[in-house]
């Protein structure tokens, strides 16, 4: 009798560690919470605008990828990186929502950390560097860099993107498509979506992209730029 117990306990053991594991390794994706505060970007982005966007819009798309992902649910195991990057190989009736909402997810949880209260101003070291030399001038860079985001017609995203040997390119991206495809790194990106800046700049685009500057995170930008 005391010897089945003991199986018995065994088992039960070795079952809550199998399933402890696995809950572990699939874990649903969450919304990172924000670094600043939601109002600490203002004057330039407001604060109703950021409670919306990350709150909102970011949380629906985290909520919209869970609910793909929960259909086959051995995915969880993947990072987003991983997703992102074969999505081809997904199973086909979740491969658009994981592209788009798992895109949503990648691309704002950049942002948030590509921003930060009493920054802007210039770049500085090795990201300064490479600007002025790939775009000539830190002016040069931006005048090129809000073109190619007044350009991007509906919805989408500007990138400064950086290669294997440290070059860098301003890309624009439709709808939630992530700079992953392009097998290059991001060094800041821009939500050029409505939802991103339509309270405070209504159809003003180009306004949102000038006090967007006040905010960027250029330390962060070289962090991401000297990390190979
Ligand atoms: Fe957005």
């Amino acid at each position: 009798m005391k010897k089945i117990i003991s199986i018995t306990l065994l088992i039960v053991m070795i079952f809550s560690i199998s399933v402890s594991a696995f809950e572990q390794n699939m874990k649903k994706f969450e919304v990172p919470p924000l670094k600043y505060d939601y109002k600490a970007l203002e004057p330039y982005i407001d604060e109703q605008t950021m409670r919306l966007h990350h709150d909102k819009h970011h949380q629906a798309y985290v909520d919209n990828l869970n609910k793909a992902l929960d259909k086959y649910p051995e995915l969880y195991g993947k990072s987003l990186e991983e997703l992102l990057s074969s999505i081809d190989t997904l199973p086909s009736d979740i491969r658009a929502s994981v592209k788009n909402n798992g895109g949503g997810h990648y691309n704002h949880t950049f942002f948030w950390d590509i921003m930060a209260p009493n920054k802007g101003g210039n770049p500085k070291g090795n990201v300064m560097k490479a600007i002025d030399r790939d775009f000539g001038s830190f002016i040069n860079f931006k005048k090129e860099f809000k073109q190619a985001a007044l350009d991007r017609f509906g919805s989408g995203w500007a990138w400064l993107l950086k290669d294997n040997n440290g070059k860098l390119s301003i890309v624009s991206t439709p709808n939630q498509d992530t700079p992953i495809p392009l097998g290059l790194k991001p060094i800041i990106a821009l939500d050029v979506w409505e939802h991103a800046y339509y309270l405070k700049y209504q159809n003003k685009r180009a306004d949102y992209i000038d006090a967007w500057w006040n905010v960027v995170n250029w330390d962060k930008a070289e962090q991401l730029y000297n990390q190979s």
